[in-house]
């Protein structure tokens, strides 16, 4: 879509979210303006979580995500040519041209609306999947949704809309209809971030009905639900219970990356206390990976993954895609749309390396590969993976 043209709708769409008053359907005023607070304090919150994630170091202290401690073996004689390497693959029923998710961030204000629509357009342009961020601001405040209508400008690849199970728990079937069909989504992201929640002043406290919301979910929705972690891993133990629960796709979103309990700790006195002692909580995304590659899901591979070589190991450890949030926002705030271009770029030339150095023709071949692991991801495998018994793995 031509620039004039994005930039009438915009105004256009902005006029409407000044000009008209929030649908109140049958709420009294009082209880209206309730909303609207709650609405302007989320997207506040929002606002103040971007703008840490440029200022600061959020990411976590010591721990790392042990990709670093996979190591593939190397062909020295690959017999391939390097145009030969085809790192497409298909995902919830579309193909994408290489195996990456731009993870949820954002939604909610023009200014995210506008992050939104650059980096689904990139997402396009590059044939891989594309998240927005926690659609909540727009249950508050429904003429919000347009922030994450961003299916024109990603018209064929694989979008994923995105809710709290907090939020989820309390929600009716249909009400999740409204959050996919302003994206047109190919699924759904149902995020978890107890750990966030706990180092947040104003976060929830109360986790009951988790995994019976994922049971509901699971059966009532028309789309596939991604059980996504938010930087603290997803253990064997939790996903046994959510495949039991119906979930068939996981984003295990580990520790070594973003760490949200980090940026919460900026955001305040008794927060800064209980966060500096809880910012490296979690599963490290490879540890992640090794515990849950047997259990029959899709899985998702983010939290630190930061180059080609990472994308390549996750892959390796039985990753259907890897996914990336901070360093896309990061790279798009510092050089715009074409420093995310080529982040994403050198992602995408950094796996097809690693393909070719393993001889590796396609993913499929990249999963065959072998891998030699360190030992503290043994160590994690030991307690996180399938069960060692006298007659195999259980
Ligand atoms: C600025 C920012 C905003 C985020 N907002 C959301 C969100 O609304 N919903 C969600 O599921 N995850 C959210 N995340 C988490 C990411 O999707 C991802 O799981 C996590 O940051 C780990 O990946 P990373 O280390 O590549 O950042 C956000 C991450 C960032 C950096």
């Amino acid at each position: 879509m031509p620039t004039a043209r994005v930039g009438c709708f915009v105004a256009e769409r902005k006029r409407r979210v000044a000009g008209r008053p929030a649908k109140t359907g049958s709420q009294g005023p009082a209880r209206a303006s309730r909303t609207s607070r709650a609405a302007d304090a989320i997207a506040e919150r929002k606002q103040a979580h971007l703008d840490l994630c440029l200022r600061e170091d959020v990411e976590a202290l010591r721990k790392t995500t042990l990709l670093e401690e996979v190591d593939l073996l190397h062909d020295a004689v690959p017999d391939l040519s390097f145009d030969e390497v085809d790192c497409s693959t298909r995902w919830l029923g579309k193909r994408l041209r290489a195996p990456l998710v731009i993870t949820g961030m954002t939604g909610g204000t023009g200014s995210a609306f506008e992050v939104n629509r650059d980096l689904a357009s990139l997402a396009e342009e590059f044939g891989i999947a594309f998240g927005v961020g926690s659609q909540r601001a727009m249950q508050k405040r429904r003429d919000s949704g347009w922030t994450y209508e961003v299916r024109r400008f990603a018209p064929t690849t694989v979008l994923l809309a995105n809710i709290g199970l907090a939020q989820a728990r309390s929600m009716e079937i249909g009400q999740f209809a409204e959050l996919v069909d302003a994206l047109e989504a190919d699924a759904i992201c149902i995020h978890l971030n107890v750990a966030q929640e706990l180092v947040q002043p104003e976060g929830d406290r109360d986790f009951r009905d988790g995994t019976a919301t994922f049971r509901r979910l699971a059966r009532g929705l028309r789309v596939p639900v991604v059980a996504k972690e938010t930087g603290c891993g997803i253990s064997r133990t939790v996903a046994t219970r959510l495949r039991a629960a119906g979930v068939r796709h996981l984003d295990v979103s580990g520790a070594g990356g973003t760490s949200w309990v980090r940026i919460e700790a900026l955001r305040g006195d008794r927060a800064a206390r209980i966060g500096e002692t809880f910012r490296d909580w979690g599963i490290p995304t490879a540890a992640g990976l090794l515990g849950v590659r047997d259990l029959g899901f899709e899985v998702v591979a983010s939290g630190g993954v930061r180059d080609g070589l990472d994308v390549a190991r996750a892959i390796a450890l039985g990753a259907s895609l890897a996914g990336v949030a901070l360093p896309v926002y990061q790279a798009y705030r510092a050089g715009g749309v074409e420093g995310a271009r080529s982040f994403l770029q050198d992602l995408v030339d950094g796996l097809r390396t690693a393909m070719l150095l393993t001889g590796s023709r396609t993913l499929a071949d990249l999963r065959r590969v072998p891998v030699v692991l360190g030992p503290r991801l043994q160590g994690w495998a030991a307690v996180n993976g399938p069960r060692r018994t006298p007659r195999g793995r259980a």
